[in-house]
């Protein structure tokens, strides 16, 4: 079976079929790097209702298997999902380089765009700063050929964010605007400028 084939088998089958192509890198060290970022930006909105973003080892998981499957596009399973790939001919980025400028490039994306109910070219700042999303999961794998559907790309740095609950809905603004946790609603506290459920 090529790879080709499988991909076109279903998100199902490309996982417990097809053999992973790409070689997953133990990011442990950077977990909270990566919800860190995070929720500094989203600590600097001037958003009333932001959830503090938290790590989750489901979403990990299910990351590290579609950025282990080396092919760029969106697995589209209910998730959220903010991916980038990084490549060179002579050697590897460092985890740390991938995940900073990762973020860095997603949220650039709020350069080209204004506030408004269509994240437009800007879904991954939008992602990266939806109110309601609270959990965080990411995966890096180095993937000696990274499928696109035109092309391929040779020596792969494939990093892969998974958000839930998802954000990004047409026809909704990413958050309320206001004083920080102004709106954190009932059940919840404000810590660090971010909304935190208090656990029942
Ligand atoms: C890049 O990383 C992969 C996976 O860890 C490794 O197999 C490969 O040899 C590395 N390439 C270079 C040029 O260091
Ligand atoms: C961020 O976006 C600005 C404006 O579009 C651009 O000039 C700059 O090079 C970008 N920086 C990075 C690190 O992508
Ligand atoms: C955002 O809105 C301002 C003011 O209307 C406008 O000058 C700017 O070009 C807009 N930027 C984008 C990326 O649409």
């Amino acid at each position: 079976m090529t790879g080709k084939e499988c991909f076109t088998m279903g998100v199902i089958i490309v996982v417990l079929l097809c053999p992973a192509d790409g070689v997953l890198i133990d990011i442990t060290p950077y977990k909270n790097l990566v919800t860190l970022i995070h929720n500094f930006f989203r600590t600097h909105e001037g958003a009333a209702d932001m959830k503090m973003m938290q790590w989750d080892d489901q979403l990990q998981l299910r990351a590290a298997e579609w950025s282990q499957g080396c092919y760029w596009g969106h697995q589209n399973i209910g998730y959220g999902e903010n991916l980038a790939y990084f490549y060179s001919s002579s050697g590897n980025m460092s985890s740390i380089d991938v995940i900073i400028n990762s973020c860095q490039s997603w949220w650039n994306e709020t350069f080209e765009w204004n506030w408004s109910t269509d994240c437009g070219v800007a879904c991954h700042y939008t992602q990266m700063i939806w109110a309601s999303t609270d959990k965080i999961g990411c995966a890096l794998s180095h993937c000696p050929t990274l499928k696109t559907d035109a092309t391929s790309i040779i020596n792969a740095m494939f990093f892969v964010c998974f958000y839930n609950p998802p954000g990004n809905y047409v026809g909704s603004y990413p958050y309320t605007k206001g004083k920080n946790c102004e709106q954190c609603g009932m059940n919840s506290k404000c810590s660090a400028g971010l909304c935190v459920s208090i656990q029942q």
